[in-house]
């Protein structure tokens, strides 16, 4: 298959095309034993591609998608010995793989897992518009038309609005309501702040559905591995 080389080298776990159009331009990658400092240039399946004068290869790209257990970490820094999700995919580290965005420490739900840089890069891009669908169990003295209003928007404590918000149920639960709706965004803790916003906390929480990618029979600390095409179609990226 004949493709850029900045792809090429990306896509051998060099970093973003970016970064490797950078490796280009410093002079660091050869060609069939040229130095090539053209970034366009392309390459084909027989060519043998260099960085530093040491050969290169397209490394296997993993999709896995996880329904992530409550008490497990979306980052690899932990002092108190908790679970980092990958682990619990057995060879997933080694393969180079990584949470796409964060899941809070106490959410459950769906969550992709690859060593793919590149897609992932596109996933959070907001030009893909990919839809987060979330089930939220929500405490204190928030009204339903105050929840329904949040279609029209919400106002966060930073004064930043979050738009595109659709409220798909709103039912009533021993500790408050249960609210299922689904938003765009992907900030850190934006589900938890939305409802902060509303004067409702968020006390318990589910990523239902990323795409059509769905937690439904898929039981919690349960995973698949997916092939990349599967995967965009499922969340809807190869519209
Ligand atoms: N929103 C939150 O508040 N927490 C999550 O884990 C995900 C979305």
């Amino acid at each position: 298959m004949e493709m850029r080389l900045q792809k090429f080298l990306s896509m051998c776990g060099l970093g973003s095309r970016r970064a490797c159009e950078r490796l280009i331009a410093g002079g660091r990658v050869k060609v069939n034993g040229s130095t090539v400092m053209e970034p366009g240039t392309r390459v084909t399946d027989g060519d043998s591609v260099s960085l530093d004068d040491k050969l290169v290869m397209p490394l296997e790209r993993y999709y896995y998608v996880l329904n992530k257990p409550p008490g497990t970490l979306c980052v690899d820094r932990d002092s108190r010995g908790r679970t980092y999700v990958v682990d619990l995919i057995p060879g997933a580290r080694e393969q180079g793989c990584f949470p796409v965005g964060r899941l809070d420490l106490d959410t459950t739900g769906l969550i992709l897992i690859t060593n793919d840089g590149e897609l992932s890069n596109r996933i959070a891009h907001p030009r893909y518009n990919i839809t987060k669908t979330y089930r939220a169990v929500v405490t204190g003295t928030v009204l339903d038309r105050d929840i329904k209003g949040m279609e029209r928007g919400v106002a966060l404590e930073d004064g930043s609005f979050v738009r595109d918000i659709m409220v798909l149920s709103i039912k009533r639960h021993p500790k408050g309501r249960e609210v299922l709706l689904s938003i765009h965004e992907g900030r850190r803790h934006i589900v938890k702040r939305l409802f902060l916003a509303l004067g409702g906390r968020v006390v318990e929480l589910e990523r239902t559905g990323i795409g059509g990618l769905r937690t439904e029979g898929f039981r919690v600390g349960r995973w698949k591995r997916l092939d990349a095409d599967k995967l965009r179609k499922a969340i809807g990226m190869d519209r």
